[in-house]
């Protein structure tokens, strides 16, 4: 079920998110990190060899760009695409020096009309969780190469509350600048992605550091090797 987007109005709500101080410092001044977790130090992170080992990544709704950062440092090919120009134009300032290549686009727009390819395409609480995955997984499919592997992380879902989920910007006070983000059961993930064309899905909820925590849906698909 698809909820009735208007990218430009989300654009606006990114552009705050990103105008943010802690976000702000995030980009200015933190190194590049990659992790999947919403926790720091998560003893369990399976970090970013659950790409496998790629010449080029994709990441979708890269935020502070710091994980693209990352790869790059290793010479990987590293390209991120988001939606809000302010984060863009301050991520490109601080990461574009090591080879960064960011654009300023809605995810499906942006994969519907380039010809580029990688070997991995990920995100991390990123565009996979903001974008309907009937829409987005058929897309995605087609920009990696043979072989080439999908992983994402995000919350779980709460229980019973499945589909596009309205979330408000910020308090409950301001202009209202809502989103929506998709929310499904790992079973759900894997149906969407076998649909899509994908082999090899594994969906699980890694548990939080502490117990009773929010724990981190990872979801992992490949492209067949010989399409
Ligand atoms: C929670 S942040 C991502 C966090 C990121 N992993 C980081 O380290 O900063 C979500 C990002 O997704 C981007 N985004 C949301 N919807 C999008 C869409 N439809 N297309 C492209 N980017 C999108 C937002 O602009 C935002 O920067």
């Amino acid at each position: 079920m698809t909820a009735p987007h208007n990218h430009d109005h989300e654009r606006q709500l990114w552009d705050a998110y990103a105008e943010s101080a802690s976000i702000r410092e995030c980009v200015e001044v933190e190194e590049p990190v990659f992790r999947w977790t919403q926790y720091h130090d998560h003893p369990n992170d399976p970090g970013p060899q659950l790409l496998g080992d790629p010449r080029s990544v994709l990441e979708i709704g890269c935020g502070t760009g710091r994980a693209l950062a990352h790869f790059a440092r290793q010479g990987v090919r590293a390209t991120g695409v988001d939606l809000s120009p302010v984060m863009v134009e301050r991520i490109t300032k601080r990461w574009g020096p090591l080879g960064v290549q960011f654009i300023c686009a809605e995810v499906l727009d942006h994969l519907a009309t380039t010809t580029a390819t990688y070997d991995a395409v990920y995100s991390v609480f990123g565009a996979a969780w903001f974008t309907a995955p009937e829409r987005l997984f058929p897309l995605v499919a087609r920009r990696l190469n043979p072989g080439g592997v999908l992983v994402f992380s995000q919350p779980p879902a709460i229980p019973g509350a499945y589909g596009p989920q309205g979330m408000y910007k910020g308090g409950f006070t301001g202009r209202a600048m809502y989103t929506y983000r998709y929310s499904y059961t790992p079973s759900r993930w894997c149906d969407f992605l076998t649909e899509a064309g994908f082999i090899d899905i594994s969906a699980n909820v890694l548990d939080a550091p502490e117990a009773g925590h929010i724990g981190t849906l990872v979801v992992r698909a490949k492209t067949p090797a010989s399409p």
